[in-house]
């Protein structure tokens, strides 16, 4: 039952370039989107409204949000934590917001200052205007498989979380392995307890890949059926309260690997190669993708 066709969300400008120290220009992160989306993105996260003193990085969102030429065909999709974060956002008109709680109560604190019942209920609201403003609803859920603070995660605390979200209206959830720490049975297991509260059309992959095991955990996520997938072009990023953790599984690589099984993704991966060595130029650094590289060497 492995799907024919998978749906890639590049969370690059915002999941990769969050955690920047130099800042990167508005007028970049807008030529990123746009060469995504030329390489045939359909779904692409393209910022925050968090605080600035949090992530200064995320600063620009209304300068980023305006300066993009739209697609009626692509989906541009914001993280909205709170209400303040959500009046910001909607006056940008973003397809799909992002709500993001975590499945360990030591990362939500880290992450947005809170608990996970506080969190839920910070997200109440948000999620209710959204829908009511005929805008979709995300939820992503960190420390699925592994915490930096609490160690090991049990798939009983994402069942939990995925309830909480469910019952508050989210449509649909990432199983996010923030720190890249699972590996494919343990992924499995998140997938599964996720499954407990939403459709497997409804629930997505989001592995970063400090362990190298993100490509492993993505096929181990298709065989449960999955097939929407989030990832970063050039494995840009990380997560400012995650020391350590490198960026998402690199676009390239998943669309190389999936185009290679025979799975359709509607991605140009020689375009999608131009969009990260785009981003790495400016940077000033190599592509974080293998398949890149390879390319680029070629
Ligand atoms: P807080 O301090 O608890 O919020 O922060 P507060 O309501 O007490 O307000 C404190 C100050 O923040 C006030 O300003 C507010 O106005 C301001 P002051 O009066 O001190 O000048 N504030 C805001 N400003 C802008 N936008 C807002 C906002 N809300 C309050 N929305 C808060 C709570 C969530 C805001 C804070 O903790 C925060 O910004 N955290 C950053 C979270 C973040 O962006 N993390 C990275 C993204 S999550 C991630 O990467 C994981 C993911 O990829 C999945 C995975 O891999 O696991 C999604
Ligand atoms: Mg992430």
């Amino acid at each position: 039952n492995i799907p024919t066709r998978v749906k890639l969300i590049d969370v690059g400008p915002r999941d990769g370039l969050q955690n920047e120290k130099q800042p990167v220009p508005a007028d970049v992160k807008i030529g990123l989107v746009h060469r995504l989306q030329d390489a045939g993105l359909k779904e692409i996260e393209v910022t925050s409204y968090v605080s600035p003193k949090w992530v200064p990085q995320m600063a620009d969102n209304h300068e980023v949000m305006a300066g993009i030429a739209r697609r009626s065909d692509v989906r541009y999709s914001v993280l909205t934590p709170n209400l303040k974060g959500w009046e910001a956002a909607v006056l940008d008109k973003p397809d799909e917001i992002v709500v993001f709680g975590a499945a360990s109560e030591a990362f939500s604190q880290k992450n947005i200052n809170c608990s996970i019942a506080e969190s839920i209920e910070r997200f109440a609201p948000v999620v209710e205007a959204a829908r009511a403003a005929g805008i979709q609803v995300r939820g992503a859920m960190s420390c699925t498989v592994g915490c930096p603070y609490e160690g090991e995660v049990a798939p009983e605390r994402v069942a939990y979380l995925a309830g909480l979200l469910k019952g508050i209206g989210v449509q649909r959830v990432d199983v996010a392995d923030t720190i890249g720490v699972g590996t494919p049975r343990k992924v499995q297991r998140a997938i599964e307890a996720t499954l407990k509260h939403f459709g497997i059309d409804d629930v997505s992959g989001h592995f970063h890949d400090t362990y190298g095991q993100a490509l492993s955990n993505t096929l181990a996520a298709l065989e449960l059926g999955v097939w929407n997938f989030q990832s970063s072009v050039a494995g840009l990023g990380g997560c400012p309260y995650a020391k350590g953790a490198t960026g998402n599984v690199a676009t390239e690589d998943l669309v190389y690997m999936l185009h290679g099984m025979g799975i359709e993704t509607g991605i140009d991966l020689d375009r999608l190669v131009d969009a990260g060595a785009y981003i790495s130029d400016f940077l000033g650094r190599k592509p974080q993708s293998r398949v890149a590289v390879a390319l680029l060497n070629k």
